[in-house]
């Protein structure tokens, strides 16, 4: 291909004037950390997405890390999870020294598939992760009953899925604790950051102390430490861009929705491309990504490669976590442990897409995309 007429990112915020304004308020009023501008947004987030309590936190693997503690798990623990998600679903229980051990996805819903985590349950099984992988709503009532059944606690690794609801209700509304992210590609972006939205108060307040390094809870002294606790702290100029981010949050995924309608439009009919799961009755998708999956017998590398010479970035949203390295190395996974994800994995493709996509940039992507599949 010759050299590219132009370039699409795969990602890119969508910021203006009002982000600027709260930011300014927060440098100008000094309180740059543990103030006011934090509990505001844990205030709004927590009734966005209905659930009664949120503590923000440095990162969705800072969230993550706490709900795992707080669960007490630890060495010599299992813990069921998705392979076909991003590495930090798994990090996260690592840290505590427990075991992981992935159940395979189901192959409509991308989704971590029900009758395989309970098929996965030993006398060592502490907890289940479950993902709403690429903003795609887990089957939350399936998992919310086998967990009960078995003693298990449940986490929403809820990272990618900031607006998508669940049989009509938001994600994390649900009951189970869910962590959502706001890194730079995420719904809401902040640059860092996370929170952990739930309903339970105790739960709450153990995570406001764990992110402060465990200081008390209660208004103790600066120095009264009464747990082993982190700096996982989130900021309150952070929490100023996530607040700017709230407000206009229904623009933003209406945005979102509206690019991923033109892709599907305009990739109908191309030859070696299918969609990613649509949405039903139960499950409404908030787009994070967008990803369609290669036909099987293309190579995905060189379309990658030449869709970037063309300009185009793309990326392989998202390899399988018990085939990366480390993961490899350590437990000796192999491929053929969940051959769904694992040939879900292999095929996908994620495009370029974020708010401010333009419409001619997506017929560019697809025209891009095209040329490619026809060599
Ligand atoms: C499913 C999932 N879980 C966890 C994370 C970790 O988020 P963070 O980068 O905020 O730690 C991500 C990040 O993209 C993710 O996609």
């Amino acid at each position: 291909m010759k050299s590219a007429l132009r370039r699409v990112p795969l990602a890119r915020p969508y910021l203006d004037e009002r982000e600027e304004e709260l930011v300014l308020e927060v440098l100008r009023s000094g309180r740059l950390s543990l103030g006011p501008t934090i509990d505001r947004f844990e205030e709004l987030i927590a009734q966005r997405v209905g659930a009664p309590y949120a503590a923000a936190v440095s990162s969705a693997t800072a969230g993550l890390h706490l709900l795992v503690r707080t669960a007490g798990i630890g060495a010599g623990d299992e813990v069921i999870t998705t392979p076909l998600s991003f590495a930090a679903t798994a990090n996260c229980f690592l840290y505590e020294g427990a075991t992981p051990v992935f159940a395979d996805v189901d192959t409509r819903t991308w989704n971590v598939d029900p009758a395989a985590v309970e098929a996965a349950i030993t006398d060592r099984t502490k907890a289940v992760i479950a993902v709403d992988i690429f903003g795609y709503p887990c089957e939350l009532d399936a998992l919310i009953a086998l967990c009960r059944r078995h003693g298990l606690t449940l986490i929403d690794d809820s990272a990618e899925a900031l607006g998508a609801e669940y049989k009509g209700k938001p994600i994390g509304s649900h009951g189970p604790p869910a962590v959502f992210g706001f890194y730079p590609n995420k719904q809401l972006a902040t640059g860092e950051g996370g929170v952990v939205t739930t309903h339970s108060e105790e739960l709450r307040e153990e995570l406001v102390s764990l992110r402060n390094q465990g200081r008390s809870y209660s208004g103790g002294s600066w120095f009264d430490h009464v747990r082993l606790g982190f700096n996982y702290r989130w900021t309150d100029i952070q929490a100023a861009v996530g607040i700017a981010q709230l407000e206009k949050l229904d623009e933003l995924l209406t945005l979102r929705s509206a690019a991923a309608a033109r892709y599907n439009e305009l990739l109908a009919g191309v030859d070696g491309v299918e969609l990613a799961p649509a949405d039903d009755d139960d499950h409404r998708r908030s787009w994070f990504v967008y990803v369609v999956q290669l036909a099987p017998e293309l190579d995905r590398a060189r379309v990658m490669a030449d869709m970037r010479e063309g300009g185009v970035d793309v990326a392989e949203y998202m390899p399988c976590i018990h085939l990366l390295t480390y993961m490899r190395e350590r437990f000796g996974f192999t491929e053929g442990l969940c051959p769904v994800a694992e040939e879900i994995s292999r095929r996908t493709l994620a495009l370029p897409f974020f708010p401010g996509l333009e419409a001619d940039d997506q017929e560019y992507v697809v025209e891009v995309l095209r040329a490619v599949l026809e060599r």
